[in-house]
């Protein structure tokens, strides 16, 4: 009698719980570097280094987009690759490995960034030894991903795959590439690059970390969690097939739009512009592509807050990809660089988009990880989906008028050519927006709370072992 094989769901079970440990811990660092922008004097904080804006910031950004998004994309990826190839895992204990890998990876980061110690290279500021076992997790990730697709017992690769797939590759290249770093101590290394080609490196780093970890891996996920949520197929399968091919063709080439006006060659950067403006149409066929999945059952969204948060977080995603390509515009950069217009967009894709669409797919997951079919609370869930879209909106909508503000003072001359306001008014002006934008990131901090007693509830519930389904049924010999 053989015996009989299951899938691996414990790794996918540890990711989930921990995306949302993370989102709370980043999301949190989130909120209270929104409090030291709206209260700068507050006793709270001063004088304490390890607690200033500096430093919590690369917190921010490192807990929510790695330990947060990550942790959702090794949880997500990891469930669709077995389900749609009906195999295991690919070696063994290597999956486990990835797991406990990526936790010391951001413990390190939860330790260095706060005592200063940073590459300065933003979205990759961790240094060089901590780069190093970032390498090793990535490969072995590679090797488990990939190998499970080279064992599947499924002949079609599902087009999720495809997402996972490219992003993994492309994160290994970014990745490597970007933090060629020549060290000096075991905490100091410096660049390879020297000068605008590190900016440009950088950037090209920067951009694709975007375009591969927070939008190209979560179209992965959306291409699974939403078909099997609507209880449809994709809308269109040849849509998606072109979807892939052309995102990850027009990606590449974007970066540059993060360095208009500088020391940046003109001709690269009226590239990144033109490749941006492109992207306006990958972008919005997979967003459509996406939402027309629902054809045929839109009446479920009136029920399902699940479906509200994969479709909302959709409909956030064709938002930010239009606004994006706007605003690498070289004229409307120059008035949107430097303000907070950029920290409107970038939330309403990290949080309208990403953090929505993690939220939602976790919804699916979890229960079924717990051999359950439905979370502890639905209304729980209907709850968390409104605090989090009132919290986004108020966040976004406070940043871009904000930003679009400052950019007008910035600019405004009178008539004999000085500046009619000083720098310091356009500071003064703000902070109301910043006092709203701490109301909408505590918002959807308070949603994730109530996530977290949801998730609790539904592993306390539940049955781990009846969760782990059984991929064939074992021959009769
Ligand atoms: C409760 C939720 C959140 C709050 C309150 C929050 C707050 C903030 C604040 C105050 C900043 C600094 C802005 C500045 O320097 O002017 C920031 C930056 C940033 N946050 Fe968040 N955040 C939240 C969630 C997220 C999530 C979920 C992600 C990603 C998945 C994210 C990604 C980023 C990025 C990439 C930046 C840097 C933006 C830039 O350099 O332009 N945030 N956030
Ligand atoms: C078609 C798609 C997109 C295009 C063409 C685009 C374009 C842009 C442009 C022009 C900027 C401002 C650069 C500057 O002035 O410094 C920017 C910033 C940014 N965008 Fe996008 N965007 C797109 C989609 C997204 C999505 C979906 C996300 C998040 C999930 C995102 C995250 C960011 C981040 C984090 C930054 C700030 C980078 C920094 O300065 O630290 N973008 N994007």
């Amino acid at each position: 009698m053989e015996s009989q094989t299951t899938y691996n769901y414990k790794v996918v079970r540890q990711f989930s719980i921990m995306t949302v440990v993370w989102g709370i811990v980043g999301m949190l660092v989130g909120v209270v570097i929104a409090a030291q922008l709206a209260f700068p004097d507050l006793v709270l904080w001063d004088g304490i280094p390890w607690l200033s804006y500096g430093r919590l910031r690369p917190l921010h950004t490192n807990a929510v987009i790695f330990a947060f998004g990550g942790s959702a994309l090794f949880a997500t990826s990891y469930y669709v690759v077995q389900r749609t190839c009906q195999a295991r895992l690919f070696g063994g204990p290597l999956a486990a490995f990835t797991f406990w890998g990526w936790t010391v990876v951001i413990l390190l980061a939860a330790i260095t960034l706060p005592l200063g110690i940073t590459s300065g290279k933003e979205y990759a500021e961790l240094e060089w030894p901590i780069d190093l076992l970032i390498a090793v997790v990535w490969v072995v990730y590679a090797v488990v991903f990939f190998g499970t697709i080279m064992k599947r017992k499924a002949k079609h690769i599902y087009v999720a795959n495809w997402f996972f797939g490219a992003f993994i590759l492309t994160i290994a290249v970014l990745h490597i590439v970007n933090s060629a770093f020549v060290p000096v101590t075991l905490t100091k290394g410096y660049s390879f690059y020297p000068g605008a080609i590190d900016a440009m490196v950088q950037w090209w780093y920067g951009h694709n970390a975007v375009g591969f970890f927070l939008t190209t891996a979560f179209l992965g996920m959306m291409y699974y969690f939403i078909p099997k949520q609507a209880g449809r197929p994709v809308y269109s399968y040849r849509l998606s097939v072109v979807h892939f091919w052309a995102l990850i063709s027009t990606y590449m080439w974007a970066g540059p739009h993060h360095l208009h006006y500088t020391a940046l060659p003109d001709w690269a950067q009226s590239m990144g512009m033109v490749f941006s403006l492109i992207l306006l149409a990958p972008s919005w066929g997979g967003m459509i592509n996406g939402i027309m999945t629902l054809s045929g059952a839109w009446h479920k969204l009136r029920t399902d807050p699940v479906l509200k948060f994969l479709i909302v977080s959709l409909s956030f995603y064709g938002m930010s990809t239009f606004e994006g390509p706007m605003m690498s515009i070289k004229t409307v950069n120059a008035l949107s660089h430097y303000t907070d217009w950029t920290v409107g967009h970038v939330h309403s894709g990290a949080l309208g988009w990403v953090a929505m669409v993690s939220i939602g797919s976790l919804y699916y997951l979890i229960p079924r990880l717990f051999g359950k079919i439905e979370m502890y609370s639905t209304k729980l869930v209907e709850v968390h989906f409104w605090t989090a879209t009132i919290g986004v909106v108020l966040y976004i909508a406070a940043m871009w008028i904000a930003g679009v503000m400052q950019g007008l003072m910035w600019r405004a001359v009178n008539a004999d050519g000085t500046l009619t306001y000083s720098f310091i008014e356009s500071v003064e002006r703000t902070y109301p927006f910043y006092y709203v934008r701490l109301l909408g990131g505590a918002l959807f901090l308070t949603g994730m709370f109530f996530m977290a007693y949801n998730v609790w509830k539904t592993a306390a519930q539940g049955n781990v072992s009846d969760a782990d389904d059984i991929i064939a049924a074992p021959a009769a010999h």
